[in-house]
């Protein structure tokens, strides 16, 4: 599935030996308490396991610092297989920072970070390649102060890296990032849709997505015709389709009663 987030897992030894790799096997699981999770899987080549899962399950630590397009490459070099007991801060030029509650560093460069305690180990299956998921709660959260636009975290100040199948990634910023709007809280739904529209072969599933995601159903039985209204259904339809993919649903919905009268 991609693409996913990464998680540039900070980790310390048992030595005191600071550690730093990238899973993209990561997401948040719940708010209350949060709640986080990610996967040094065992080695698909061997079977072994990863310094970053003996260090977590070793302190009960863990630093998870997002990853923004500034600091792709040097996550990438802290990705690479570095010997056991190689500290991957000098190594990737990333710049480790003391936190707060753990023992692990945080990241500077990271625009959003969590310090976690290790709540629970999953093993999943025992051979090479299987699934070993850290799950952790969040004790204390870092965000960098600019990442807040007009109060809400946003996505062009974070610029944070996904990882795509192989070598490819995702940049989460610019024209990558679009809104959409919450669902009603009883849309009217797909199949309350007028069965002529469902029939359009110039309305997309995008559209009539759109359309059913309305909280009521609108009187379509006396379209307002406008100067300049097309009058075919297919002109109709394309309109709608315009009207949509600005987002205006009243006015899609305007030109739907004309369709169902053309
Ligand atoms: C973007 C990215 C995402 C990765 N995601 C995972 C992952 O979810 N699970 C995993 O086991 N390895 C993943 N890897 C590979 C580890 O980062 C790599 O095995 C690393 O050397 C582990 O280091 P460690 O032994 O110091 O813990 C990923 C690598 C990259 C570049």
């Amino acid at each position: 599935m991609a693409p996913r987030p990464i998680a540039l897992a900070s980790t310390v030894s048992v030595d005191g030996i600071r550690n730093l790799s990238p899973f993209s096997f990561f997401n948040a699981f719940g708010s209350n308490p949060p709640t986080v999770a990610f996967a040094p899987n065992r080695r698909g080549r061997d079977g072994t396991v990863k310094h970053t899962y003996l260090n977590a399950v070793a302190t009960g630590e863990f630093v998870i610092a997002a990853v923004s397009h500034a600091m792709l490459h040097p996550m990438n070099v802290a990705s690479a297989e570095w010997p056991e007991g190689v500290d991957e801060f000098p190594k990737s030029g990333l710049t480790p920072e003391p936190a707060q509650l753990v023992k692990p560093a945080l990241v500077a460069e990271s625009p959003f970070q969590m310090e976690c305690r290790l709540q629970q180990v999953v093993e999943l299956g025992s051979g090479p390649g299987s699934g070993l998921m850290l799950i952790g709660q969040v004790l204390a959260f870092h965000v960098r102060e600019d990442c807040f636009i007009d109060g809400i975290l946003h996505p062009d100040a974070l610029d944070l890296v996904g990882r795509n199948g192989g070598a490819f990634y995702t940049r989460a910023s610019g024209a990558a990032v679009f809104a959409v709007p919450k669902p009603a809280s009883r849309p009217i739904g797909y199949d309350a849709l007028p069965a002529s529209l469902k029939a359009s072969r110039i309305l997309t599933g995008n559209d009539l997505g759109q359309l059913a995601n309305s909280p009521t159903l609108p009187d379509l039985s006396i379209p307002k015709r406008e100067p300049g209204d097309p009058i075919a259904p297919a002109d109709l339809d394309h309109a709608i389709h315009r009207a949509l993919d600005i987002g205006d649903l009243a006015e899609a919905w305007r030109l739907v009663g004309l369709r169902l009268q053309a």
